[in-house]
């Protein structure tokens, strides 16, 4: 993370233009920096998504699969044991993250540290790209998806798991409002506006966009002690706290305790939460929309 985090605020992320403010660090490079230690376990607290995840991505045996903003790589090996005549790439913009997906890696997958936005894959190298949560940070979306585009092969698929608006996604706001804060980093729902996003990939070079509802819950821990530890390693609690006294800052955590305890359950600590699957096709070679969709931003 860098270093002051309470300077840390999101640009918008559907801006190509560079921030007017230098105290802004981009949405990716906070992930890159990210120092949190342990790192926060999204693992754990996907644990709902995963098999809606996996059906979606469908990977055969001898698929080729990219798999962007890896992070520990759960989706990575998921994919790896589907493709068994395959190769997997998780790529990530975080060197902390691939440190953990290394640890369990398969005889099939590779790890590449780089920023997806812009990374230059080989060209038509790829059957299908998925992300679980990955893609919602990229400065210039259209430009990011074009680039992935590119990096896969004629007729390939796209499959994303993201976040739907703020307003569905009861973490969003219980956390930084237990703490007092004002929920203030959007960049996990820049994707959220189904309409919009189906804009962009289009804009990007895809077609045959499909987006379909999931709405599981996101679990914290097994109980509220756990769930207070987990969630203070996410980038945002970290810094609602770091821009506070010692007292208001022991009142919060008090807060964000009761809060977890009010959403202890039998199944664990939840939250509400909902997310869409997006999937999408790269255009045959002899489509007549290949060519289209250079990556310039709409925006
Ligand atoms: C919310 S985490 C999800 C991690 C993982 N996909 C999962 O489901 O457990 C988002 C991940 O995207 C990565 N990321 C963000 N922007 C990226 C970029 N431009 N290129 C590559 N990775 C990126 C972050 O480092 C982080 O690991």
């Amino acid at each position: 993370m860098a270093t002051d985090s309470s300077s840390c605020r999101t640009p918008s992320t559907w801006s190509t233009e560079e921030p007017a403010d230098s105290n802004v660090v981009p949405v990716a490079d906070q992930w890159r920096e990210q120092q949190s230690s342990p790192v926060f376990d999204y693992d754990d607290e996907l644990r709902f998504y995963r098999e809606h995840f996996r059906s979606a991505c469908a990977i055969q045996a001898g698929d080729h699969v990219l798999d962007v903003g890896c992070g520990a790589g759960q989706t990575t090996r998921d994919a790896a044991r589907a493709a068994t005549d395959g190769q997997v790439v998780g790529v990530d913009i975080s060197e902390r993250m691939l440190e953990q997906a290394r640890r369990t890696s398969l005889p099939n997958t590779t790890y590449l540290p780089a920023d997806a936005a812009v990374h230059d894959f080989p060209p038509a190298s790829f059957d299908v790209c998925i992300s679980r949560f990955g893609t919602m940070f990229f400065a210039d979306p259209v430009a990011a998806f074009a680039n992935l585009r590119r990096a896969l092969r004629p007729g390939g698929r796209l499959v994303l798991l993201v976040w739907q608006p703020r307003d569905a996604n009861e973490w969003a706001d219980a956390i930084p409002s237990a703490l007092g804060g004002t929920p203030s980093d959007d960049s996990p729902f820049t994707l959220g506006d189904a309409d919009r996003t189906r804009d962009l990939l289009t804009a990007a070079g895809f077609t045959g966009l499909h987006v379909t509802a999931v709405r599981e819950p996101v679990y914290y821990g097994s109980d509220a002690e756990t769930a207070y530890a987990n969630v203070l390693r996410l980038r945002e609690p970290q810094q609602l706290l770091a821009a506070l006294d010692a007292d208001a800052a022991e009142r919060a955590r008090a807060a964000l305790r009761r809060t977890l305890a009010a959403h202890e359950t039998r199944d664990g600590v939840l939250f509400d939460a909902s997310a869409w699957i997006v999937t999408g096709v790269t255009p045959d070679a002899g489509d007549p929309d290949v060519g289209s969709g250079d990556g310039r931003s709409t925006q």
